[in-house]
């Protein structure tokens, strides 16, 4: 790999503050992109990954080295070096933290041991000390975290680095925890994948003959498609409903579930495919596939394979976080209702998307027909649903995918209206579109 002088002399190790810790992240990226076949590091300034979170496992397994103290943790971990550095130096770049594994709110209704609590708060304070934006979301393209079109990034977060690519044309893979910490300290990423422009061009084409008009469409559309094209990339055709911030994040995170999707493209909509040509550029679709009716109603079921009682015990709204634009349809739609004794609803946002709420009186709402808005993680996260849920239901085709193999619960999918009767009847009603 070509470095320049600025990368050389991180690995060589300048003698500037905090150089043995940047000396680490620069030889972690050399190695991952020389894995990888990257000819040389790209500049980001733009960061989401997980820096400095850990758990109280993790400290003790490194603990046991003697590394348990935060940095020391951070440089074992994050940097996945042999050796410990008693000091981590500032972020070098823009990095948020993205959704955790606890939400320190209602960590006795998630079932979370204390002592995982304030460690978690001391890393949350470690993180923050090192320059780490505590977004604490999935979304952080809907909280202050919007890169714009070619600009490369390193996020981890399949449902983030989907959107990041397809919907906003910036540039990022799919990192993981130790290379986003160490683009953090270096603001240098390995440039392969989806920085580079011929590897965004689309390979496989469906034609939607099916009226868009919902979220719901949108989710089902996204599992279909991921199922269809698995890792490559999807150029979309025949859509004429707008497009929304909500309807893709629905598709992208359902597409980057049943598949591995990290970028799609729908003709007209999104904006490296302004036209159908200019989104495959000179490749020929591999295949080319169609859905209509058929395979709306096939993908429906495929989601729904899980669900068999019609008895909901839990709802769980909020995957990927929700807007504040849906947490105020679902306070409209339980406005002066009140949730079945039977049943729990959970709704997971970010925490600057809960003060909106709170604010709009939307989180009293929802509370008083007896659902509790959380914030920072969600149930696949943290593995965690209400006490004795065996039935579950979601508006999520991802949480639907994830959450009986995370919690061993049934799940149905609908919209969200289906899912909010479900939680006033505590009885599953939800039918194919
Ligand atoms: Fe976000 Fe959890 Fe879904 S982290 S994308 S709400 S699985």
């Amino acid at each position: 790999m070509k470095l320049n002088a600025d990368e050389q002399a991180m690995l060589d190790g300048d003698g500037a503050p905090g150089a043995e810790a940047r000396q680490k992240a620069m030889n972690l990226l050399v190695r991952y992109g020389e894995a990888l076949g990257a000819e040389k590091l790209v500049a980001t300034n733009n960061v989401a990954g997980t820096a400095g979170s850990s758990s109280t496992f993790i400290r003790d397994y490194y603990a046991k080295d003697g590394d348990g103290e935060r940095d020391r943790l951070f440089s074992r971990f994050d940097l996945d070096s042999d050796e410990a550095t008693d000091h981590i130096p500032v972020a070098r770049t823009f990095t948020c933290h993205l959704q955790t594994r606890i939400d320190p709110d209602h960590a006795e209704m998630m079932g979370t041991p204390s002592g995982a609590v304030e460690f978690h708060q001391e890393g949350q304070a470690h993180s923050a000390s090192l320059g780490v934006q505590l977004l604490n979301t999935c979304t952080p393209y809907a909280n202050g975290n919007v890169p714009v079109r070619g600009e490369h990034c390193a996020w981890m977060e399949s449902s983030a680095v989907v959107y990041c690519n397809s919907v906003l044309g910036a540039r990022t893979n799919t990192e993981g925890r130790e290379s986003t910490a160490a683009a953090m300290m270096t603001g240098k990423i390995p440039y392969w994948g989806f920085h580079l422009p011929e590897n965004r061009l689309g390979q496989h084409r469906i034609q939607v003959e099916v009226e868009m008009d919902s979220v719901m469409d949108w989710g089902m559309l996204g599992y279909f498609t991921g199922e269809a094209v698995e890792e490559e990339i999807p150029v979309l055709t025949g859509i004429e409903a707008p497009a929304s911030l909500i309807r893709h994040k629905h598709f992208g995170a359902a597409a980057a579930s049943s598949g591995g999707v990290e970028m799609y493209h729908v003709a007209g909509l999104t904006p490296e495919a302004d036209t159908e040509d200019r989104a495959f550029g000179p490749n020929k679709p591999i295949q080319d596939l169609k859905y209509g009716p058929t395979e709306r109603r096939r993908t429906y079921e495929t989601i729904n394979a899980s669900g068999h009682s019609d008895d909901v015990d839990y709802i769980m709204l909020g995957c990927p976080h929700y807007t504040i634009e849906q947490i105020w349809e679902a306070a409209r739609l339980l406005d002066g209702k009140r949730i079945s004794t039977n049943t729990a609803l959970w709704i997971f946002t970010a925490r600057q998307v809960k003060d909106v709420s709170d604010r709009n009186g939307y989180t009293k709402t929802i509370e008083e027909a007896g659902g509790v808005i959380l914030t920072d993680t969600c149930s696949a996260m943290s593995a965690a649903v209400p006490k004795g849920t065996r039935v579950a239901a979601t508006d999520s085709a991802k949480q639907t995918h994830y959450l009986p193999a995370i919690t061993g619960v049934e799940a149905w999918f609908g919209s969200t209206q289906d899912c909010v009767e479900a939680a006033i009847t505590g009885k599953w009603k939800g039918e194919a579109p």
